[in-house]
């Protein structure tokens, strides 16, 4: 599947000349034309309201994205990744993620190992011990310590469920900067505490590095035999876990096929099932299910992730848009965009395809956001009145999770009414300033609520958009070698500070940078 047969596809050809075509159109005059825009293009499932009229498609746009799912046999990509063939090949694994919520083959094996065994127990013991934490009175705070998958996806579920949590107090550190734990630490009695060391790898200096520190201050004032009791690691190198000094039955295994960012559905979710009880993250995994089914089963036509994915890349790759906006209005989903920054950036930040050459099309866009309305305070006069155009999701729930149902309806007034001034804008004719030309696409999705069930179907839809537009794009969305030459550079760097002195070859920038802080440390 070569870069070249992409652009030279009759499909995208096609696209672009429609796009010539269209590109006067304005979003309000196909409302004018047609009162029943909203129906034709808006689909739900169960818990879930996705609304894509706002965009500047007309049938033939969206007859002619799906005319090019299919070129990329999309059907066929999409069962490869169910059927756990190695879809990661730079890596030659399978990404399974689909597995930890049951929606996987029974009987699918991985290097000669049932994945339903090893889902059921993870769940069992998952069970087991987030109500024996929850259920003891001793520990009444729980820090999640991981980066990156191992911090994101916990930590945004956990704050998205809040107002159902019950548990112990829950807290994440990731960054290795000092400042973080020392802040946390303050605050807590060894005692009473719980760390839970989230890496895969059990490598990550970050996450290591705080580790350490938290077990340094945790021997300070607990006897060495019961440091076993206020750790519990989750990871896929159990032999790095137990020489740090994990017992056995406190470490979470982990496997290959379950990549970082996609990691919530295993036990990286831990901090969900102690802070809300194992029914809640059940429930997730139920929620993510039901869109696993959703697209395994529905037409592309009227599959969610799959229109959603064709949408990005009509603006991406014909359009020319750089950027995509996560707009949750919701204040428990505020870290909801960063989550989707990683899951996004990290799968489809590529520009060699997996047959490794350099594509000749635009791939993963530029993701950012902010929970609403805050948002309408920060950066939205850019997407209102910029020379840019960036296509929005406003992301609301139906149902407040709080009493203050006036509250609720203020901040769903104000979702509407953003999505509505972005697609009609205003015509001032004397009054340039307070121009907009409008015509700014958005998609909205309506959650029933906010509970485990509907943040399961809300993360799964954009887990399964963003495989679809790697398998449009042919490139591979579970590698990220990016981050690894990063990762590489910062361990010479770091042991330099050690002598005072660069010893790799850097450039003299680097260099100059290294001394100026080697003095002043
Ligand atoms: O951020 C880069 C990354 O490689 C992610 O993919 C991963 O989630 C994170 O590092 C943490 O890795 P680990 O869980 O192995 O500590």
């Amino acid at each position: 599947m070569s870069n070249d047969q992409l652009t030279d596809l009759p499909e995208w050809r096609a696209l672009e000349d429609h796009k010539r075509a269209t590109e006067n159109l304005h979003i309000k005059t196909l409302f004018d034309e047609d009162p029943n825009r909203f129906q034709t293009f808006s689909v739900d499932m169960p818990g879930l309201l996705f609304d894509y009229s706002k965009h500047k498609i007309t049938d033939e746009t969206k007859d002619a994205l799906v005319a090019l799912a299919r070129a990329r046999n999309v059907e066929k990509q999409r069962d490869a990744l169910f059927s756990g063939e190695a879809v990661n090949v730079s890596e030659n694994r399978p990404a399974l993620h689909m597995a930890l919520r049951g929606s996987c083959d029974k009987a699918l094996e991985v290097d000669g190992k049932n994945v339903e065994h090893f889902v059921n127990s993870t769940l069992q013991n998952m069970q087991i011990i987030s109500d024996k934490i929850r259920e003891n009175p001793n520990i009444t705070d729980v820090v999640n310590i991981g980066i990156g998958g191992s911090d994101l996806g916990p930590r945004m579920a956990y704050k998205a469920l809040k107002p159902l949590a019950d548990g112990p107090n829950i807290y994440f550190i990731s960054n290795v900067d000092g400042s973080a734990l020392h802040q946390r630490l303050h605050k807590l009695k060894p005692e009473n505490t719980l760390f839970i060391i989230a890496s895969k790898t059990f490598t990550t200096q970050e996450t290591l590095r705080n580790a350490q520190t938290a077990k340094d201050w945790l021997l300070e004032s607990i006897d060495k035999d019961a440091l076993g009791n206020h750790l519990l690691a989750v990871t896929a190198n159990a032999e790095a876990a137990s020489g740090f000094g994990v017992n056995e039955d406190h470490i979470f295994p982990m496997r290959d096929w379950i990549g970082g960012r996609y990691s919530i559905w295993s036990a990286i979710g831990l901090p969900v099932a102690i802070a809300c009880g194992f029914k809640t993250f059940k429930a997730m995994l139920d929620g993510a299910k039901a869109v696993d089914e959703h697209f395994v089963s529905a037409p592309l036509e009227n599959n969610i992730p799959v229109l959603m994915a064709l949408l990005g890349v009509w603006y991406r790759n014909f359009w020319d848009y750089p950027a995509h906006c996560v707009l949750p209005y919701s204040h428990d989903l505020r870290e909801f965009p960063i989550y989707m920054q990683q899951l996004d950036m990290e799968s489809n930040g590529k520009s060699v395809t997996q047959d490794g050459l350099t594509t000749n099309y635009a791939t993963g866009p530029v993701i950012f956001g902010e929970a609403g309305t805050n948002a309408q305070h920060t950066f939205m006069q850019l997407l209102h009145q910029s020379h840019e155009i960036i296509p929005v999701d406003f992301i609301v729930t139906a149902k407040a999770q709080h009493p203050h149902a006036a509250h609720h309806k203020q901040l769903l007034g104000n979702a509407l009414a953003q999505s509505k001034a972005l697609m009609e804008g205003q015509e001032k004719p004397d009054a340039l300033h307070h121009n907009f030309t409008g015509n700014r696409p958005s998609s909205t999705f309506i959650l029933d609520t906010l509970d485990g069930y509907h943040l399961g179907v809300l993360l799964a839809l954009y887990e399964h958009k963003i495989f679809v537009q790697g398998a449009l794009w042919g490139i591979n969305s579970f590698d990220q070698w990016g981050v690894e030459l990063g990762k590489t550079n910062a361990e010479n760097i770091i042991k330099s500070f050690d002598n005072k002195k660069i010893t790799d070859n850097f450039d003299v920038s680097t260099v100059g940078l290294f001394d100026h802080l080697a003095e002043n440390l």
